[in-house]
């Protein structure tokens, strides 16, 4: 069923949902170049642009590795996609001459990493976050910097049918909902909804 928006949004963001099914075709580097390039232009604290991106395709020596680092349930359904991308992000930071801790490196990878999840959809290739997956293996296997996080994987395809699924994930192969605005936006203080029938926010 498609998603209903409670208020007007670009349909990007309702298309946009995390599929399990893919069909395993090869995916054009310029789909790739024009993922990353959307991630590039994400806002982050002091422009440092803390995310870094690395790929790996079913062709590369990097694929079956990568693939046997995430939980085997993910692993199952994540075979058949395009692309596998591994997110890390830099936790320092110098600042006025001073190497310091970025306090914003995982949220700065966060607005990276949408950017690119919702241009790939309006090119057709859904994408699927993974936080399931070895993250000290995968540091290992890809000489990961200890100053670099190692946030997350992306599974990116083009969304297959039912019949490309293991049928143990076709009940949740759709998109799911959102909880209300109401429980989400405050005013005032943390848990007065800010947009109730009954509030003003003006
Ligand atoms: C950081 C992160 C980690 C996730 N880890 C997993 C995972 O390990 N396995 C999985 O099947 N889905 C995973 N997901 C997908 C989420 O469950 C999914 O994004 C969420 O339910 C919202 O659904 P939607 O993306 O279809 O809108 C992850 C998503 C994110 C952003």
């Amino acid at each position: 069923m498609p998603r209903s928006p409670d208020h007007p949004v670009d349909p990007v963001f309702t298309q946009r949902w995390s599929p399990r099914s893919f069909t395993g075709e090869a995916i054009p580097e310029s789909v790739l170049l024009s993922a990353f390039e959307a991630a590039r232009w994400a806002p982050s604290a002091s422009n440092v642009q803390p995310w870094r991106f690395v790929v790996a395709t079913p062709l590369q020596p990097l694929w079956e590795p990568l693939l046997g680092l995430l939980a085997p349930r993910n692993a199952k359904w994540a075979a058949k996609a395009s692309a596998l991308i591994v997110i890390l992000s830099d936790r320092f930071v110098e600042r006025r001459g001073e190497v310091v801790e970025n306090g914003s490196h995982s949220f700065d990878a966060g607005a990276a990493w949408s950017n690119f999840a919702h241009q790939a959809l309006r090119l057709g290739w859904h994408s699927h976050g993974i936080g399931g997956f070895d993250r000290a293996a995968t540091r290992d296997l890809l000489a990961v910097p200890d100053e670099f996080a190692v946030e997350a994987v992306v599974a990116l395809g083009r969304k297959g049918g039912l019949d490309q699924l293991d049928p143990e994930f076709h009940a949740a192969e759709a998109p799911n909902s959102r909880r209300p605005l109401a429980e989400t936006v405050f005013v005032g203080r943390f848990g007065e909804p800010a947009f109730d029938a009954e509030k003003d926010v003006a």
